[in-house]
């Protein structure tokens, strides 16, 4: 097995999606950082997970009806443990330029909603930081996969699913991806689409693999990486 994702970066041991947590994951040996971003109201794009600022940060309501002022003034790790209070919610900007030393490759998700506008923009600061070559776009819509490739051609994409049905071959092979990325169970349960896939030259990546019992049996599968928050013991397991 190739591959090891950091999921949200080092998530088990700093708050996800924050800097510290991209840190960690290169300190623990990733091959590659997977990370969230949305745009804000004011079209900045910033790190974060989940459609409301509730869960991860002192802040409440949609991520894209707030300006970037009131996102980057939250608390984002203080719901992670008091050790991490005051980290903010990280821009694209700001994560770009911690990964781009020689280092690991960015699995950069681009939540939907998003714009073509919006997909261009984040394309564009990956370019201009010279990290287009390290960098997989992937979402779980297929509209964004297509619109990350109208924005940039040569980007490599990915294509996240919520299941692992026949139907991941033919949309990943007409979408022109890299990988397409299924929950852990629906590989498992499924592992003949590993090889269905890997006949086209693309990886399958399942997420998100924490529980260690069930590593040898995806590396079985033939996958081609995990997608995990215990980055560090993967990294051992795999050694
Ligand atoms: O990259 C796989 C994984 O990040 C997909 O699920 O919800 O954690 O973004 P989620
Ligand atoms: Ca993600």
């Amino acid at each position: 097995m190739r591959h090891r994702i950091a999921h949200r970066g080092y998530s088990a041991v700093a708050p996800e999606n924050t800097l510290p947590a991209f840190a960690a994951a290169v300190r623990a040996g990733a091959t590659h950082v997977e990370f969230d971003v949305r745009t804000t109201v004011d079209g900045v794009p910033v790190v974060i997970h989940d459609r409301t600022l509730d869960r991860t940060t002192t802040g409440e309501g949609h991520v894209w009806e707030a300006t970037a002022a009131e996102v980057l003034a939250l608390d984002a790790g203080s719901w992670f443990s008091p050790a991490y209070a005051g980290v903010r919610v990280p821009t694209l900007i700001e994560t770009l330029e911690l990964l781009a030393a020689p280092g690991p490759a960015l699995l950069l998700e681009i939540k939907p909603p998003a714009t073509l506008d919006q997909a261009k923009a984040i394309v564009e600061l990956v370019a201009e930081r010279g990290l287009l070559d390290r960098t997989i776009v992937q979402s779980f819509d297929p509209d964004v996969v297509a619109l990350a490739g109208q924005a940039a051609p040569d980007v490599r994409r990915g294509l996240l699913r919520m299941s692992f049905e026949s139907d991941a071959v033919d949309l990943s092979r007409e979408l022109g991806v890299v990988c397409c990325n299924p929950p852990v169970d629906d590989v498992l349960a499924a592992p003949e689409r590993v090889a269905e896939l890997a006949a086209l030259g693309i990886e399958v990546m399942p997420w998100t693999a924490n529980d260690i019992d069930r590593w040898a049996a995806l590396a079985d599968a033939g996958v081609a990486g995990l997608i995990t928050d215990r980055l560090g013991e993967l990294t051992g397991w795999a050694s």
